[in-house]
């Protein structure tokens, strides 16, 4: 590729696009998101760029993953912002649809992933996987990447889009990527924007909490049940978090865990004011190796 951005918003353009270079023999890398670019989203185009020889991102803020009153409206939709740091990733091909193009009157399918889209972010936000998987499947059907970098932050969301690519039989292959953090430990979002001075200051409790669950481990406790309680006292005391849920999962089932096994992730969900956070930590030797390699 030249080393100029292009962008397209239409299905058709991306498609000649990607098939160009695909003729050319070039190995193709996508990373989907929702714009709002931070050092997170620019860490997986990071990965893509050292991975393949073509890098495409798509920016579409997906309204079929916002519940009715969520933030859908307010969500920030920087663009212009977003495409210079493309252009400064060496991002090729940026795809950025509007609604109508991915959800054009009288679409009907949607995707579904059953047992692990029940719990945790799907019992508290019900229709929100439908949407992502929905979405996520019609964006790799449209770039048909090779490969598809996603952020272990949403660590049930990449769980959920590898079940679905296994079960759907869809070829791109999946690379999860670490969680890019402050130097504080909160994990990066595009959601931090919305926290006051003083909501900054105790969110960073997410990531300390499900920290400190994580030395527990690794220093012998057994009782997973009591690692939660006292995980979700140390989040909620002196702040004004309210808890979804901060809990030890087994990695692959997302069950709910009370002693300790191979493979398992801490993970936490909890409102400070109108912003959701959520966060997780895989605990050793449980690692994205072992993800990705799966
Ligand atoms: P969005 O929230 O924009 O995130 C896009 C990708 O960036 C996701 O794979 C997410 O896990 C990853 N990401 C977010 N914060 C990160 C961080 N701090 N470190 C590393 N990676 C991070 O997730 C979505 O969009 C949407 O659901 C999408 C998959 C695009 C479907 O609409």
């Amino acid at each position: 590729m030249d080393s100029s951005l292009k962008v397209a918003s239409t299905i058709a353009e991306i498609r000649a696009l990607v098939q160009s270079c695909r003729a050319e023999g070039k190995q193709v890398g996508v990373v989907p998101t929702m714009g709002a670019l931070h050092e997170g989203h620019l860490s997986l185009m990071r990965a893509a760029r050292t991975r393949c020889d073509v890098l495409v991102s798509t920016i579409f803020v997906n309204p079929t993953q916002f519940a009715p009153g969520e933030d859908f409206e307010k969500y920030p939709r920087p663009l212009d912002h977003d495409l210079d740091l493309c252009r400064s990733e060496g991002v090729d091909l940026v795809f950025t649809p509007t609604p109508d193009i991915m959800y054009p009157a009288g679409h009907q399918t949607h995707v579904e992933v059953e047992g692990i889209s029940q719990p945790w972010e799907g019992a508290h936000r019900p229709s929100h996987f439908r949407g992502v998987t929905t979405v996520v499947l019609k964006l790799l059907n449209i770039v048909l990447a090779d490969v598809a970098f996603f952020g272990q932050k949403d660590y049930q969301q990449q769980l959920l889009i590898r079940q679905m690519c296994r079960d759907l039989d869809v070829p791109t292959r999946i690379e999860t990527c670490e969680t890019i953090r402050e130097e504080d430990g909160l994990a990066l979002s595009s959601r931090n924007a919305y926290l006051s001075a003083e909501e900054r200051t105790q969110a960073v409790k997410l990531s300390t909490a499900l920290q400190w669950g994580l030395e527990e481990i690794a220093g012998g406790v057994q009782d997973l049940s009591q690692i939660r309680q006292e995980m979700s006292q140390r989040l909620t005391a002196e702040t004004e978090f309210v808890l979804d849920y901060i809990t030890i999962v087994d990695a692959w089932s997302l069950e709910e865990l009370e002693s300790p096994r191979d493979h398992m992730v801490a993970i936490a969900a909890a409102t400070l004011g109108s912003t959701r956070l959520i966060d997780n930590m895989l605990i050793p030797p449980f690692s994205l190796q072992t993800l990705n390699d799966r």
